[in-house]
């Protein structure tokens, strides 16, 4: 499907399935580089705000559903919950990791589907299996006869699920994609938060595939704002979007390091917040002196906004910090998409369109069918 764009870009050629696809950060970015995307996503509360926002929805389990489901999609895309060996280093998250990658392989030597899903429904952690799912997705898709490969492929995880994507990298390269994978610095995209995320991108038929290029300086705590030089911008600051706070303040995280309260994390107006987590509503917020009264805590506006939703997206449903801390920054998606897809890299247009998007009255969304 070819799709024109509202803001001149260049009409695109692709389609996206996007597995675990949450309340849409990822689709957000689709939206505004006018490609379109349809998500699977199995959480009502996401679902409903995904509704709001207008973005094509399967509400189900990814796990019941394959590539000859969408047969018009040519990319894949996904992010799948985080994982048990995010606890990476304890014996746990070790076994967990030796787990996931062991069903990697039984994927790759084509072993019976009926003995794999047989052996991951005896997982404790049934998370092992959902992290194999993009691989299912594109083996399935390179398997059947009546469907083409996947021309691009984008997965997004916590840190460290890295090496399962490093895996993912060896497996997709034999078959003859192009893959580049790393931890990715949200900052360093302008998004005013510092988040870490494991990116893979992998391209066919030719295209090289290359992670996005950054455009902002990294945080550094405790170091003065780096001014903008000819490469990179300085990093922005909780300040710069959520402008109707008037006056200096800090955010004083709801969990201390090592469960020290005293501990807690802070974070100045004037600095990127810290990871916005799905307790994000939990951090009190307080004034920037030394009388350190409190002030009015995020709202889920707020909140997006510090993971570059734009300020009208309709949050809706329950639990919405929850879906807030999950998805993937938009503007971090739009720098990978683009890089992975490869347009243009983005510029104001982009950021505008990202700034200033509203949800579609019933009435545009019925005159458009
Ligand atoms: C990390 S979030 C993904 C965020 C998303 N990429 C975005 O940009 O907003 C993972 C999502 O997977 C969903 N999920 C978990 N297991 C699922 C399953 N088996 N089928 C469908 N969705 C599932 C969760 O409800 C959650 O919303």
């Amino acid at each position: 499907m070819t799709v024109a764009l509202p803001h001149q870009r260049p009409p695109v050629d692709f389609r996206i399935v996007d597995l675990f696809a949450g309340p849409g950060g990822l689709d957000m970015a689709a939206t505004v580089l006018g490609v379109p995307s349809v998500g699977i996503e199995w959480d009502p509360n996401a679902v409903t705000t995904r509704t709001a926002a207008g973005l094509e929805t399967v509400h189900g389990d990814v796990r019941a559903y394959g590539p000859k489901h969408f047969p018009e999609a040519n990319v894949l895309a996904g992010g799948p919950p985080c994982q048990s060996f995010t606890v990476a280093g304890t014996g746990a998250g070790r076994r967990a990791l030796e787990d996931v990658l062991e069903f990697v392989q039984r994927l790759v030597d084509r072993e019976d589907r009926a003995d794999i899903d047989a052996a991951l429904a005896k997982m404790d952690d049934e998370r092992t299996g959902l992290v194999l799912e993009p691989l299912r997705w594109a083996l399935d898709a390179i398997d059947d006869g009546e469907l083409r490969p996947y021309d691009a492929i984008v997965l997004e995880q916590v840190p460290a699920a890295l090496r399962v994507w490093e895996k993912y990298a060896e497996v997709l390269t034999k078959e003859g994609y192009s893959v580049d994978c790393d931890i990715l610095h949200t900052e360093a995209y302008g998004v005013p938060q510092t988040r870490r995320r494991a990116i893979l991108v992998a391209r066919r038929d030719g295209h090289k595939a290359t992670l996005p290029d950054p455009t902002h300086h990294r945080y550094r705590k405790g170091a003065p704002r780096p001014p903008r030089d000819f490469v990179l911008d300085s990093w922005v600051a909780m300040e710069d979007v959520l402008t109707e706070r008037r006056s200096p303040f800090q955010v004083v995280s709801n969990y201390g390091t090592g469960g020290d309260p005293k501990l807690r994390g802070r974070r100045r107006s004037c600095e990127p917040s810290a990871t916005v987590t799905g307790k994000v509503s939990r951090n009190r917020i307080v004034t920037d002196d030394s009388a350190e009264r409190d002030l009015p805590r995020l709202s889920h506006s707020e909140a997006g906004r510090l993971q570059t939703f734009p300020k009208r997206f309709p949050w809706s449903g329950g639990d919405i910090a929850q879906q807030i801390g999950n998805a993937v920054p938009p503007r971090l998606g739009i720098h990978v998409l683009s890089a992975a897809l490869g347009l243009a890299v983005p510029g104001k247009d982009e950021w505008h369109a990202l700034a200033e998007w509203s949800p579609r009255s019933e009435a545009e969304a019925d005159a458009s069918h």
